[in-house]
């Protein structure tokens, strides 16, 4: 475990999350479709991993759940539309290199007029946790942020590699979150470990030395699984005791914790060696698999729609992904 230093914290205020909206790729597809494509089958899937099926878009691009469920976010919050001046939008799997997704989903949802700051992030399944963090910082200047997190993993996944392609869905999430008076507080952690060995990577461009080696095919993620269950036990860990120290709490404090939904097994043994109330956990992979930059935000949207996550409540999200990346922030609803 890493030392982690803990300087004079103030905490984040007058920051409030109004609002979420989620949207996900249309097509339910079941462990028992992989069944006729590769070496698999239901059973193990479900015993290794909790997923039962996944969403997968048939004609949906990333900006295109990312507008859904903005647009639900929005009418969530109760706000103005033009009320945003920040767009802030994770994504590893973007419509395009450039113009970014935040653009895209600006014009897309008629905002193209309006004065405002519009950006991805690049953080893989720790994405979303990284732009709420960044939003938070940014909102000294700005007043309403949307921030997205979404990917549509089905463009980048090899449906010939069993290690990843059950794993994978598609869909995005999105909060509002404005500047105002609150005496809510929220606290952030994040860290990174610039792994260069591959670990899990999707190199896509011919920018990466291990191309030359042809060790990835181009454009497919490629992981190492049982390395990267290795780091998200321990960055899960890793990051939830961070934002508690730094807020003054114990994991008794927190109502609902939503961790990044990869596999229910990571889940489950971070559980177990925190001894966290399994209650207090919400997961939903076995309904839409990973999704990455979305995983967190649709299971925070899911959890508000639900009413799991009430007002007075303390909420802590936590994600890892490529990178390695990991980042926890606790929230006060
Ligand atoms: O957002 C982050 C994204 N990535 C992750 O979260 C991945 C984290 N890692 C994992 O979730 C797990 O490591 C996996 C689900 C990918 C694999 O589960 P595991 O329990 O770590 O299995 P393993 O890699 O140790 O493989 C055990 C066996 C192997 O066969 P042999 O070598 O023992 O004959 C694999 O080839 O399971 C085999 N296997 C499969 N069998 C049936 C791997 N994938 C499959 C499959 N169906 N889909």
């Amino acid at each position: 475990m890493r030392n982690i230093v803990v300087w004079e914290v103030i905490p984040m205020k007058n920051r409030n999350i109004l609002g979420s909206g989620y949207a996900v790729g249309n097509n339910t597809v079941p462990n028992q479709a992989f069944e006729s494509i590769i070496e698999t089958n239901d059973e193990w899937i479900v015993s290794r991993t909790g997923i039962k099926e996944r969403r997968i878009s048939t004609d949906q691009n990333t900006s295109d759940l990312a507008t859904e469920a903005a647009k639900k976010a929005i009418a969530n919050a109760g706000i103005d539309l033009n009320e945003i001046d920040l767009l802030v939008c994770a994504t590893m799997t973007p419509d395009n290199i450039t113009p970014s997704t935040a653009c895209l989903i600006q014009g897309k949802l008629g905002l193209q007029d309006k004065t405002m700051m519009a950006f991805d992030i690049s953080a893989a399944c720790t994405g979303f946790v990284y732009a709420l963090q960044v939003a938070s910082y940014m909102l000294a200047d700005y007043t309403c942020a949307l921030v997205v997190g979404v990917d549509v993993n089905s463009k980048i996944v090899d449906y010939t590699d069993r290690n990843t392609c059950i794993l994978f869905g598609d869909g995005a999430g999105a909060v509002i979150m404005k500047q105002e008076a609150t005496e809510k507080e929220m606290y952030h952690y994040a860290n990174a470990t610039g792994d260069m060995n591959g670990e899990l990577i999707c190199p896509g461009l011919p920018t990466h030395e291990l191309l030359k080696n042809g060790n990835h095919e181009i454009g497919y993620l490629y992981q190492n699984g049982s390395e990267v269950f290795r780091f998200a036990v321990k960055a899960l860990q890793e990051a939830v005791e961070a934002v508690l120290e730094k807020a003054g709490k114990t994991i008794a404090d927190v109502d609902v914790l939503i961790p990044h939904q990869a596999n229910i097994r990571i889940i489950n043994n971070v559980v177990k060696r925190m001894k966290i109330d399994e209650a207090k956990v919400f997961t939903n992979l076995h309904k839409y698999g990973n999704t990455s930059g979305g995983s967190i935000p649709i299971a925070l949207a899911e959890a508000m729609e639900q009413g799991v996550i009430a007002p007075g409540m303390c909420v802590v999200m936590v994600g890892f992904g490529a990178g390695f990346t990991c980042a926890a922030s606790l929230v006060e609803f």
